[in-house]
């Protein structure tokens, strides 16, 4: 299918790697305009070009989007090159850090809080003014780690229902102005933060988080940029304060339900997109985006 957000103009932000690069790249194939926001360091120009190779339009704009006037010249940038804002998906986030909470280092909350919350309000409020002039929507990055708490990541969970919940408020607040908010809530995700190699987490840690979804595996980047899409689109008219799960069902289990899955059952999808930066993600504190802490 094709042609879900012809001329629709969409900020995807964090949208050079992950689960962002297969938004940007999805939304892009369904004819939207696509302005993929990232830090220096990411993938966001090659983004940009393999959108563009493939006949898609889209432009890069680099920056910190916690800080105002870098989110507030974001958003005139989208409007100044495609001539309004329809949709905002607040995709950047980060996750530096797994510990219990006595060993949790205060730097790596401070950096969450910096880039999974005032990154979400900063582009929000900065996009607000447009997206009531085109009736649009934001679509904003939750987590099931936000719905149930997990342990050795509680502060990054709570960073996630912090998201959850400002939409909730949101939508209500903006339904007179016509405009939508969601959250989509992912579990775990095949990009770098859920491999021992690339993220945080331990060898104990990546098998219990895989061994806890009932579906057996991760999910593909592509599989969470779909329901991105549905929100974002007009056919979720009707859909304003919902958080929408792509977990495998973690949210529902109580168990290590994805041992019992065989394993050709386990079998992630291939999909159509052509990603190359799934596993090019922030997953340390990086200089830039601390910068601004100190
Ligand atoms: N991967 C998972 O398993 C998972 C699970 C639940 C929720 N999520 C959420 O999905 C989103 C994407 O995760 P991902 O796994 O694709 O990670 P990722 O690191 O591949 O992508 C996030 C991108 O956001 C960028 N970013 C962070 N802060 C920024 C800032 N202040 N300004 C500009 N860019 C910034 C990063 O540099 C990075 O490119 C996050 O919000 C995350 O919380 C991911």
């Amino acid at each position: 299918m094709s042609g879900r957000l012809t001329n629709k103009v969409v900020i995807v932000t964090g949208g050079g790697s992950g689960i962002g690069e297969a938004i940007s790249k999805k939304f892009a194939r369904e004819g939207a305009a696509v302005v993929v926001v990232g830090l220096e360091s990411d993938p966001v120009r090659e983004v940009v070009d393999e959108i563009l190779a493939e006949g898609g339009r889209a432009i890069g704009y680099l920056g910190d989007i916690s800080a105002q006037e870098v989110a507030e010249a974001c958003v005139k940038a989208a409007v100044q090159e495609f001539g309004k804002l329809d949709i905002l998906v607040n995709n950047a986030g980060v996750f530096p850090a797994t510990a219990e909470l006595d060993q949790y280092p205060v730097d790596a909350f401070e950096y969450m809080i910096k880039n999974n919350i005032y990154s979400v309000f900063m582009m929000s409020r900065a996009a607000l003014p447009e997206l009531q002039k085109t009736k649009g929507n934001i679509v904003s990055a939750g987590s099931e780690a936000g719905q149930m708490g997990s342990p050795m990541i509680t502060p990054y969970g709570g960073t996630k229902a912090w998201v959850m919940t400002f939409s909730k408020g949101l939508a209500v607040e903006q339904a007179k102005h016509g405009v939508r908010v969601n959250c989509v809530g992912p579990g775990p995700i095949d990009t770098a933060w859920t491999h021992k190699e690339t993220g945080p987490m331990n060898q104990k840690m990546e098998k219990n988080t895989v061994a806890g979804v009932p579906l057996g595996r991760r999910g593909t980047p592509e599989e969470v940029a779909n329901v991105y899409l549905f929100l974002a689109s007009e056919e979720a008219s009707y859909v304003t304060g919902a958080t929408y799960f792509v977990d495998g069902g973690v949210t529902i289990s109580k168990s290590a339900a994805g041992d019992e899955v065989p394993s050709h059952l386990k079998q992630e999808p291939t999909g159509s997109l052509n990603l190359q930066h799934s596993k090019e993600g922030n997953t340390k504190v990086r200089e830039e985006a601390a910068a601004s802490m100190s």
